[in-house]
């Protein structure tokens, strides 16, 4: 199910290199006056051929990464397809709660491990690395127990449901040294990046006006499916199965989309909402409580103001984001509907003449490519879990707000 959209698509197929063989012969240790020419010369073959596995083993631990994956619902379908396209990493495991659901993923993408309980896989199975796309109120305890396991790892968005978890995550996996990303997967787009590029190098002066929004309509639309049916629209309406609500879901998008490119927010306000959907406000165990819109009044550091939304209420709109940044020499619009890889820009002449130009931004890796990429570099790319703890502190911010009925400092 496309929940937001599927940044894998598009890669190359895999290019897997077979495994080396992992069992190595024991050098034999006859005593040194009894050893004849022809054991000696044995002895030393089999030391080379030691010595050449070793490097071999080496070299694939450089080169090919061993992944599980946490999560086999509709998200880590995604990963496991962006993550089988990439040919310096092997999907190892798989790994769900619900077996079955493990056994058809494992099968559909051939992988070789399948597990029910992400410790014992952890314990039993060769990995360097695990993707974890579970519900959101599991992130922080499967990421601390990942990051105990000196596993590098990339965290799906929210990075926790709350500042002090993220963190704490942060935290652990900077002590721990593996390498920590989160899953903005709209970075992906080359038009966010070049837009970051444009204003951070100050080519249409100060900001002074935002405006961003991340809109879908699930809950007015059977477009995706009925989300009175199905646990995967459920939990995310429900507080009490730890669900930030649209806010948390994709508000974290547009709030990391919008603030890496026109800058850090210092003050916001912000009204979240929660409409009637159903006989009692309740389907089943869960408990309709968790909001589905958010409005975001900011005044960013630059000084500038603009507003942020986020709603599933959106007629029309399956998933639709957009950012328009207003500056003193120019303005600029990424909207994702209308393209990944170009934007619109407002400047020099044009902006006497209100004209829009297109440009066409170079393509940019996923966040699926510059994990496994960081793996093998050694060097964390971004969004690490740094940035999705400070993204973390905008969400608590926006709930207290909305709490208290007052703008408050980030
Ligand atoms: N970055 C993005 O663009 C994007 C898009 C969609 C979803 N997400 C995020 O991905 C995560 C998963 O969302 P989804 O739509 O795939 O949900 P989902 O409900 O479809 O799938 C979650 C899966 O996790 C399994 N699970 C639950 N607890 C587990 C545990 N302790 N160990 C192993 N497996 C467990 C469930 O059985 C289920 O199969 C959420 O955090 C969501 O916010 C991110």
């Amino acid at each position: 199910m496309p929940w937001e959209w599927d940044v894998g698509e598009g890669l190359k197929k895999c290019n897997i290199q077979p495994s080396v063989d992992q069992t190595l012969p024991e050098l034999p240790q006859p005593a040194a006056c009894l050893m004849s020419e022809e054991v000696h010369r044995r002895a030393i073959e089999i030391e080379e051929k030691k010595i050449f596995r070793e490097k071999e083993r080496k070299k694939e631990r450089l080169t090919m990464i061993k992944l599980a994956i946490v999560g086999c619902g509709g998200m880590g379908h995604t990963h496991a397809k962006a993550f089988s396209a990439i040919k310096d990493c092997k999907l190892t495991a798989a790994c769900d709660i619900i077996p079955e659901r493990a056994q058809a993923f494992s099968k559909e993408f051939d992988i070789p491990y399948i597990y029910a309980d992400m410790e014992e896989m952890l314990a039993e199975c060769d990995l360097d690395a695990v993707t974890l796309v579970t519900p959101d109120a599991t992130h922080a305890p499967l990421a601390l127990k990942i990051i105990a396991n000196g596993k590098h790892i990339l965290g799906e968005k929210p990075l926790a449901t709350c500042y002090a978890d993220a963190k704490t995550m942060a935290e652990a996996a900077g002590q721990a040294g593996v390498i920590n990303m989160v899953n903005f997967s709209y970075r992906a787009s080359a038009a966010i990046q070049r837009a970051h590029q444009i204003l951070a190098e100050g080519k249409l002066g100060r900001v002074l006006h935002v405006e961003a929004s991340y809109l879908q309509s699930w809950l007015s639309s059977k477009a995706w499916g009925d989300w009175r049916k199905s646990p995967a629209f459920l939990w995310r309406l429900s507080t009490g199965h730890g669900s930030g609500g649209v806010l948390g879901d994709i508000g974290v998008h547009i709030l990391d989309f919008a603030t890496f490119a026109a800058g850090d927010i210092r003050s916001l306000d912000c009204q979240l909402r929660t409409f009637p959907k159903a006989k009692g406000e309740r389907v089943g165990e869960y408990r309709l409580d968790a909001n589905d819109s958010a409005v975001i009044m900011v005044e960013m550091e630059s000084g500038a103001l603009g507003t942020i939304h986020a709603s599933r209420w959106a007629t029309g709109q399956t998933n639709s984001l957009r950012l328009r940044v207003y500056c003193e020499k120019g303005a600029l619009v990424v909207d994702l509907d209308k393209s990944w890889d170009t934007l619109d820009i407002c400047r020099g002449s044009d902006v006497d003449k209100a004209q829009w130009k297109t440009l066409k931004c170079p393509k940019t890796p996923t966040i699926y490519q510059r994990f496994i990429g960081s793996i093998l570099s050694g060097q964390n790319d971004q969004p690490d879990f740094a940035r999705g703890a400070k993204v973390q502190k905008m969400l608590d911010v926006c709930f207290e707000s909305d709490k208290e009925g007052k703008r408050l400092r980030v």
